[in-house]
């Protein structure tokens, strides 16, 4: 594999300063769009002569990694993967060290479970240096119902000691005005994230304008069927840029329920089948949480408490 790191279509071998201009012109902006194409169509839409559009597909999904691998290649990719403190160690011990970069995290639960403070608190985090469980990089923050508040990043960048205007700088903040909005967001991403040196990609919340626009029964396939689509642009976010994406998943308590869990997401386990890491947060007394992990195949089952405090999340003290 080649060393040089193809973040753009003007990297692919194959395509010089012409090439790409008649790709652009044709649509084709991104790796992705070119890597999904066919080397007939690319041909017939941009005049590239068929053997170079090959050519360059072929290049394309190399750099999205559209290849087989091996267990080991598998295994060294997991060593790989980076984390980012949440502010609570016993919290960070509950997911492995942090939320990982290659993978979607999805923090799941009631009203007031403390989703957002997550989402807040990970995208100050990960502007820490590596020794303080950060990544030195930014943050993209896809705001889907205007709970984004800049005064709680100023607090939280002092907990930790960071320069409030610069952590602020650092985040890009996006309101996502719906659901189909919410997607060309994450497709505006792929050119923004390698650029920017962007680590970790809030979407709070993945799943509400979805709701709110296939309610019912009736729609439920059509909807099951954008945020499956939605989920993977962002499973390929995160593996090819190495950030961790964070979404959240507003569910309602269902008290009648003792078998299993007492809460239910609403219309369903929408993202139940996504790669990733699920963590189910319930209220606990006053400002504590109580974080449980489901069906992560690799980590252990279990449960533990963190406190959404002044200062951001951090342990029960
Ligand atoms: P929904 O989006 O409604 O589903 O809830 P959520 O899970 O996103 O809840 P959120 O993260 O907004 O958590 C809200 C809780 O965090 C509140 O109940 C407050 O207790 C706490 N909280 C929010 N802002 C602050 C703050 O500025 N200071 C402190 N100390 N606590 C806060
Ligand atoms: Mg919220």
């Amino acid at each position: 594999m080649s060393e040089k790191r193809i973040r753009d279509i003007t990297d692919l071998p194959g395509v010089g300063p012409s090439t790409a201009q008649k790709l652009i012109d044709a649509g084709y902006t991104t790796i992705e769009a070119i890597a999904v194409a066919t080397p007939r169509e690319l041909s017939e839409i941009t005049g590239i002569p068929t053997l170079q559009a090959q050519k360059i597909i072929e290049a394309a999904r190399e750099a999205l990694d559209i290849r087989v691998k091996t267990a080991l290649d598998l295994k060294r990719e997991r060593m790989r993967a980076r984390r980012v403190t949440t502010g609570s160690k016993s919290l960070d011990e509950l997911l492995g060290g942090g939320v990982e970069t290659r993978t979607i995290t999805e923090f799941f639960g009631e009203y007031g479970t403390g989703k957002t403070q997550l989402c807040h608190q990970l995208s100050v985090n990960v502007q820490l240096p590596e020794d303080k469980g950060g990544l030195e990089a930014k943050a993209a923050y896809i705001d889907t119902e205007g709970t984004f508040r800049w005064e709680r990043i100023e607090q939280m960048a002092r907990g930790v000691g960071l320069d409030p205007d610069k952590v602020m700088e650092n985040i890009y903040w996006v309101r996502a005005v719906n659901s189909h909005h919410q997607m060309a967001v994450v497709e505006k991403l792929f050119d923004m994230v390698g650029k920017e040196n962007i680590k970790l990609v809030v979407v709070d919340s993945l799943t509400g304008h979805f709701r709110a626009e296939f309610p019912g029964r009736e729609s439920l396939a059509l909807r099951q069927q954008l945020l499956n689509k939605h989920l993977h642009q962002l499973m390929r976010l995160a593996e090819i840029y190495d950030a961790a994406v964070i979404v959240t998943n507003q569910v309602m308590a269902v008290p009648e329920m003792f078998f299993g869990s007492p809460d239910r997401p609403v219309g369903g386990h929408v993202v139940g089948h996504a790669p990733g890491v699920r963590v189910q947060l319930r209220k606990s007394k006053g400002n504590r949480r109580i974080a449980r992990v489901v069906d992560a195949p690799h980590l252990p089952e279990g449960e533990t408490q963190f406190a959404i405090t002044e200062f951001g999340i951090r342990d029960v003290e």
